[in-house]
């Protein structure tokens, strides 16, 4: 509900903010996403955290085009990009003559973003003066533009924030206010580093190696190689050290040699479990679409014996989901299956707890499914269009 006070700077209806295409394979991704989906449903504050180039931006913008804020402004402003002064009248607005060149009234972002999200990125580098401000807005939701005092003007915006720091650290060491971080973390959602998802790397190559007429194919051993990189960069450096790989080969096929030799040499700290789970997926998914073994004769078996855990057999449904862009139907059919065993997999899956969300791979389409807003874990009933 906006409040009767509420003086929109933007009003109306905005083109709905796409969610983004989060290319992701791993089970930690899955996590995330799914709390980033529930945090949609809902106009709670969200802090997001991870190193530098996992996916923070991206993730904020999921959430705010996941949820009924979605056709409405999405502002993004960077605290450590600008001068303490700039940063107030940035968020807040001021009014003509408040300083040297404000010629005019103007609005600030938290106006702008009036009905919609405003994301405030690299929060650990603000002011503690700015944090301050930053409180009694969320507090009473309430902005004063610089140099109007008589003017308050009520907006209703829903914060999401992100940092690359740890939070408590810089309360530790008195550079950030703890009463503030637990106004803004009523939810945390934390993006591991790619280090620790290595299941995600053949995806994101692919993802990023594809499009555009330099498309080009990493081989096995290349995509084993960067799996054992530390990634400090994160995917903004896997994306770098890709685009070098395109640019500098000759041919179709990028290989191990083909990598630049930082990555290469690289051996440190990939736990050996999740390679073995992707390469029991990948197995089994290539055996399955090339029809050289079927899913009730030879998977299903396979599980009931315990010879396959049920991360292994989550692994292999979401390889299907991330083939089909979240289409359980259409992963029956992927795996081999004729159509009317759609209800049977689905009933295997759910009974043994390995349903995996499949909106998480509806990427481009338009809606979550609004009701119920808690809907996890999934049954067959939650594909849309199902006959289940
Ligand atoms: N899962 C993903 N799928 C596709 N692209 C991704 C994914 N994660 C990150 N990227 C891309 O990697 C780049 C870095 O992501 P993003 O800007 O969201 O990171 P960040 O955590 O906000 O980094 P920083 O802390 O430096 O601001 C962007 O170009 C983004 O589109
Ligand atoms: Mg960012």
């Amino acid at each position: 509900m906006r409040p009767a006070s509420a003086a929109p700077a933007a009003p109306g209806v905005y083109p709905r903010v796409e969610p983004p295409h989060i290319v992701h394979a791993s089970a930690a991704m899955d996590a995330v996403l799914t709390l980033a989906l529930r945090a949609a449903a809902t106009d709670a504050k969200v802090l997001i955290t991870g190193e530098s180039g996992v996916g923070k931006d991206l993730v904020a913008r999921f959430i705010h085009a996941h949820s009924d804020r979605a056709n409405r402004p999405y502002v993004a402003i960077n605290c450590a990009g600008l001068a303490e002064s700039l940063l107030e009248s940035e968020l807040f607005g001021h009014s003509k003559g408040s300083f040297t060149d404000a010629h005019r009234d103007q609005a600030g972002k938290l106006q702008l973003a009036d009905g919609g999200t405003l994301f405030l990125d690299e929060l650990g580098e603000m002011s503690l003066r700015m944090q301050a401000l930053l409180l009694r807005f969320l507090e009473n939701g309430e902005i004063q533009p610089v140099g109007s005092e008589q003017n308050v003007i009520r907006v209703d915006v829903r914060v999401l924030g992100a940092t690359n720091r740890n939070p408590a650290e810089l309360v530790a060491a008195g550079r950030f206010r703890e009463d503030l971080l637990y106004r803004l973390r009523v939810l945390h959602i934390q993006i591991p580093p790619l280090r620790e998802r290595p299941e995600d790397i053949g995806a994101l190559v692919e993802h990023l190696a594809g499009p555009g007429l330099r498309g080009a194919t990493f081989t096995p051993g290349a995509v084993r190689a960067l799996q054992r990189y530390r990634w400090p960069g994160n995917i903004r450096e896997l994306q770098n050290v890709v685009e070098q790989c395109l640019a500098l080969s000759s041919g179709q096929t990028v290989d191990v040699g083909d990598l630049p030799d930082f990555v290469r040499p690289g051996t440190a700290g990939v736990s050996a479990l999740p390679e073995r789970r992707r390469q029991v997926a990948d197995e089994l998914y290539d055996a399955l679409t090339s029809g050289q073994c079927s899913f009730w004769e030879h998977v299903y078996p396979l599980f009931i014996g315990r010879d396959l855990t049920r991360h292994d057999l989550r692994s292999l449904v979401r390889k299907g989901l991330a083939a089909t862009h979240g289409h359980y139907q259409a992963v029956v059919r992927t795996f081999g299956m004729p159509d009317s065993d759609y209800k049977r997999f689905m009933n295997f899956l759910a009974s043994h707890d390995c349903t995996v969300d499949f909106r998480l791979y509806r990427y481009g389409t338009p809606q979550v499914a609004r009701e119920p807003r808690f809907v996890l874990p999934l049954s067959q009933a939650d594909e849309p269009g199902s006959k289940a």
